[in-house]
């Protein structure tokens, strides 16, 4: 019996084996339990004699069955080991660095141009009223300005506002009569249009101030400094006339050309100059109704392209360029 125990021991290949033969051999009802249960039939000199050679045979078992417990657990954390074992010398995977939209670089950029000029920044929402994107500045209801801004519309009242104009209407009706007023407010703005250099939504940066003793200086002043800030101390700036509904007298303002460098400058090349904004005086009719009289203050507005100048900017001429999702695009703007 022992030898053959032993035997079936030393062979074990798992310790769920080895669990059966400690069963089969020590259990309750194992073999050697049997043996040792049946001592009574023997007499009193056999009965010491064939106990001690049982337990011994059990012990040795024992000691068998132990033995091989370890072993086997060796053998199988080796095993795992090897299983799950790291090769360290595969390639790592990188993990990319992101990088911001050159939109959102050049849009910071000018919020810190004007946050040093004590301009504060509001927001207003991208599906505006009738009211507030045409009525609030001064054009009514089938005014023909309106065919001006190619406008996508949600109800007859409600619509994607064609530019970041009723953020003017709005502050004022906040605010008034609080002067100065100095805000900008960037934002998406929406129009039916699309090209190379139209996209159908786009940015905008509004620009309002109001105070006493504002004039056209003001606006033209402003507008170059933010020009010299944003392109160099050589830029220049200009105001051809224009008209806007909502201000009065109104121009389009251009820049020069002179720190174009790159496939931007095909929007410049013919005349030098370039157009980037749209602005103005804001109109009596507009400061009356965002609760201003327009005998006591003035103000100017401007709205400004942020694609434009980025375009400008980074010498980049197609506009759907921004909105490609090319991350290629975006990276070349990441900081080391
Ligand atoms: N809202 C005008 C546009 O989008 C720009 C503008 C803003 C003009 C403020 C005058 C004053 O074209």
């Amino acid at each position: 019996l022992q030898s053959i125990a032993l035997e079936n021991i030393e062979d074990a290949q798992t310790l769920a084996q080895l669990e059966e033969y400690k069963v089969n051999y020590l259990g309750k009802k194992g073999e050697i339990t049997s043996i040792l249960r049946g001592m009574g039939s023997l007499s009193a000199e056999e009965r010491p004699i064939l106990g001690q050679m049982a337990n011994d045979v059990k012990e040795k078992i024992q000691q068998a069955i132990t033995d091989k417990i370890v072993s086997l657990e060796e053998k199988e954390l080796l095993l795992k080991l090897d299983e799950e074992k790291i090769d360290i010398s595969l390639p790592g995977t990188k993990k990319s660095v992101g990088s911001l939209h050159p939109l959102t670089l050049v849009r910071r950029e000018m919020e810190q141009i004007f946050l040093g000029m004590g301009y504060d920044i509001v927001e207003g929402p991208e599906i505006e009223t009738d009211h507030y994107n045409f009525e609030a500045l001064n054009l009514p209801k089938n005014h023909p300005a309106r065919d001006m801004q190619d406008t996508f519309y949600i109800t007859e009242n409600i619509l994607l506002r064609t530019h970041t104009s009723p953020v003017q209407a709005r502050t004022m009706g906040k605010r008034a009569p609080e002067v100065p007023l100095r805000i900008i407010s960037p934002g998406r703005v929406f129009r039916k249009d699309d090209d190379a250099t139209h996209s159908p939504m786009f940015h905008q940066v509004e620009g309002l101030v109001i105070d006493k003793n504002i004039t056209l200086a003001d606006l033209k002043g402003t507008l170059l400094l933010f020009a010299k800030q944003m392109f160099g101390e050589k830029q220049q700036v200009r105001l051809r006339p224009s008209f806007f509904p909502f201000t009065e007298p109104s121009a389009e303002v251009d820049i020069s050309c002179f720190s174009c460098e790159g496939n931007g400058c095909g929007l410049c090349s013919q005349t030098g100059w370039i157009e980037i904004l749209g602005a103005g005086m804001v109109h009596p009719n507009v400061l009356e109704m965002g609760g201003y009289d327009p005998n006591e203050v003035q103000g100017f507005a401007f709205g400004m392209g942020v694609e434009r100048i980025a375009m400008l900017k980074y010498g980049i001429s197609d506009i759907r360029e921004f909105y490609n999702g090319d991350l290629r695009v975006v990276q070349q703007f990441a900081r080391g």
